[in-house]
């Protein structure tokens, strides 16, 4: 059985001329060398980065274990910043921050090199952490988390991220699955206007994490936090007592940079690890050509740090590249729902990368509020974490782009590292909801059950070739690394469905686990939840598959409605309709519940695990990653009325 599309065809948009002309990529040569020779093709890539000795063989692989540019040594801040001070970038501007309370700083190359020196001279002086140690980073958006990630690369420590929304229990479960002997946070963090006590989340999880022996604190604030003594520092003395010279640890290619904890479908989160020479090279060569970066552009991710997409294309990627990072610690609707068109505004934004959660809660609130600041700045457009529906992709692509931006919507993975699917911005045609094809060097494939390959139509997303930004494995659980991404086929197994056309083009289905089985068809949570949010009335949509007698499975739907607009049972039974319409009758939802909101993880992805759970009246799973933990209850109580 396949998966189907009952998308229409949509009318592919041609990148302006303007844009194409003086575009990095306008021609299909990289995709050409890394057909005809694609190792060949990745140890050019590798080149551009500065290696303090060269590797003897550019792959070795064992499945389901790469090992690039084998023996190479590198630094991944020598690449980040050191060349760059060493040529005409050292007073360019790497990193300007803002926060939501209108605190400004601004570090350029220099500036930033002097802090990661010092705090790594801190971290191995006072605190003797070694190459290969865990430390924890468990701070909110600030150049001192930037600055803290680099100082772990710089003494070659592995660092961990945890985003720091995230309760003291998680921080907890990750201190003690990686063993990390500091963690770096914060006294507080600050979001929509309340202030978080960051420290006080680290003490309680500190309770029961007995390899931590350093705690570093940022002080913000002057509040008095408690401290123990011989275990907290003070992050600012840390800076300000520590040399400003420091010798960056020459890390072999497959040392680990950074582990990465991410959800998989049981509870337990998963250590995702990275090595340095192949995710380095992947994030500088990805960051240059998707988004087609510049020496003047000003380049906006919105993500937090706590995830891949902060750790690739908000710090590594970015810096690798020499380029001007702008960062913000807020969120889009605080204190205003224009806040982001504002600094767009204000900072001259020429890239901005986001999510389409984002997006649609932009499109909710409607257009006259974009429309009240100038965008021209922007060239630009990005999207990363989930399928942009086609109404969505066409409201950013007009509203935010004013029509002149070509829009990347990238499909990647924490285990992927890096981008993998999207069309580069000065040479492809796009088709709002594709993500577009492999990147050179890439290579995907939409497979069958049984692992035979399809050409053309639905399927299961792999990936078919080794690529030097893979995760090498999960942390202290190898088994698990192999049972979950590398044992259904012989390649890698991404656990997300697809749609392959006949041009190559990837259209992204979400997770398999999310696809519906509805009369022996297979449709996309995501091809019903788009066609919801296509109707003027609706803000936002969840789907998910509930038993039925006859057709296995019938399809149950969540909805938010835009303001203003009330639920009836006309209004359930004209969107009923209007999906049936939109893709087909056997699409059509069996009921519509209307809720003010959907259950979603910080990163705002929709927990759809959590509405079956619901409707099925079973306990509810692990709700810890939840950002909003009351709505499923009140989502329960009504679906049991
Ligand atoms: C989904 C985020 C469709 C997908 C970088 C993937 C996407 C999961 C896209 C990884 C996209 C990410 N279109 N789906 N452009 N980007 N996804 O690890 O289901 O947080 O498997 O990495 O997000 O989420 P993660």
């Amino acid at each position: 059985m396949t998966i189907e599309s009952l998308y229409d065809d949509v009318t592919p948009i041609k990148p302006s001329k303007a844009f194409s002309e003086k575009a990095i990529i306008k021609t299909d040569d990289d995709y050409n060398k890394a057909n005809t020779d694609r190792l060949k093709f990745w140890e050019e890539q590798a080149k551009q980065l500065t290696w303090d000795q060269a590797w003897d063989t550019p792959l070795k692989w064992e499945r389901p274990i790469a090992k690039w540019f084998v023996n190479g040594k590198l630094n991944a801040t020598t690449n980040c910043l050191d060349r760059h001070i060493m040529s005409k970038k050292t007073d360019k501007t790497a990193l300007i921050w803002e926060s939501e309370s209108g605190d400004k700083q601004s570090l350029s190359y220099k500036q930033l090199h002097d802090k990661v020196c010092r705090l790594a001279n801190y971290l191995s002086q006072s605190c003797n952490i070694k190459k290969g140690d865990r430390v924890t980073l468990y701070m909110s958006l600030t150049p001192e988390l930037a600055i803290a990630v680099l100082a772990c690369a710089r003494i070659g420590a592995i660092h961990s991220v945890v985003f720091a929304g995230f309760s003291a229990e998680s921080l907890q479960d990750r201190l003690n699955d990686s063993e990390s002997v500091c963690i770096i946070t914060g006294d507080i963090a600050i979001r929509r206007g309340k202030s978080i006590k960051l420290k006080e989340i680290v003490d309680q999880a500190l309770d029961n994490a007995p390899s931590v022996k350093h705690v570093l604190v940022h002080k913000r604030t002057t509040e008095i936090v408690n401290w123990v003594n011989n275990r907290d520092h003070d992050f600012n003395e840390a800076l300000n007592s520590s040399s400003s010279y420091h010798e960056p640890e020459s890390m072999d290619s497959e040392d680990p940079l950074f582990i990465l904890y991410t959800s998989g479908t049981t509870g337990k989160p998963k250590g995702i690890i990275h090595t340095t020479g192949g995710y380095l090279t992947h994030a500088q060569y990805s960051t240059k050509i998707v988004f087609d970066l510049k020496d003047d552009d000003i380049y906006w991710c919105t993500a937090d740090i706590g995830w891949i997409t902060g750790h690739t294309y908000l710090i590594y990627g970015p810096l690798l590249n020499g380029a001007t990072v702008f960062m913000y610690e807020g969120t889009p609707d605080y204190p205003n729902e224009g806040i982001f068109w504002d600094l767009i505004q204000r900072y001259k934004i020429s890239i901005f990368y986001t999510a389409p959660t984002a997006i649609r809660a932009f499109m909710k609130s409607g257009e006259s509020i974009p429309e009240q600041y100038n965008l021209a700045s922007l060239r630009l457009l990005g999207s990363v974490g989930e399928p942009i529906n086609p109404e969505a992709w066409n409201w950013y692509y007009t509203h935010i782009g004013q029509k002149q931006c070509p829009i990347v919507d990238t499909w990647w993975q924490t285990e992927t590292g890096g981008i993998m699917i999207t069309t580069l911005p000065g040479l492809h045609d796009m088709k709002p909801g594709s993500a577009g094809k492999p990147l050179p060097g890439i290579q995907a494939q939409c497979l069958h059950d049984d692992g035979t390959a399809i050409h053309s139509g639905g399927g299961l997303l792999s990936l078919t070739e080794p690529w030097p930004s893979m995760a090498r494995g999960i942390w202290g659980d190898s088994k698990r690394f192999n049972d979950v991404y590398w044992s259904k086929f012989d390649t890698y197994f991404a656990g997300d469905g697809a749609i392959v056309d006949d041009n190559g083009y990837f259209t992204l289905l979400g997770r398999v686990d999310d696809v519906l089985n509805v009369a022996g068809h297979r449709i996309g949570t995501m091809e019903v939840e788009s066609s919801l949010v296509d109707c003027p009335k609706v803000a936002e949509a969840a789907v998910i598959g509930i038993q039925d007698r006859i057709k296995g499975q019938a399809i149950l739907a969540f909805v938010i409605l835009k303001e203003g607009i009330s639920e009836s049972i006309d209004l359930e039974n004209e969107l009923k309709q209007f999906v049936a319409k939109k893709i087909s009758p056997i699409a059509k939802p069996k009921a519509i519940i209307f809720t003010p909101d959907l259950p979603k993880t910080r990163s705002g992805k929709i927990m759809r695990r959590l509405l079956k759970q619901a409707a099925n009246n079973e306990t509810l799973g692990d709700t810890t990653s939840l950002s909003n933990p009351q709505i499923i209850k009140d989502i329960q109580k009504q679906l049991s009325k």
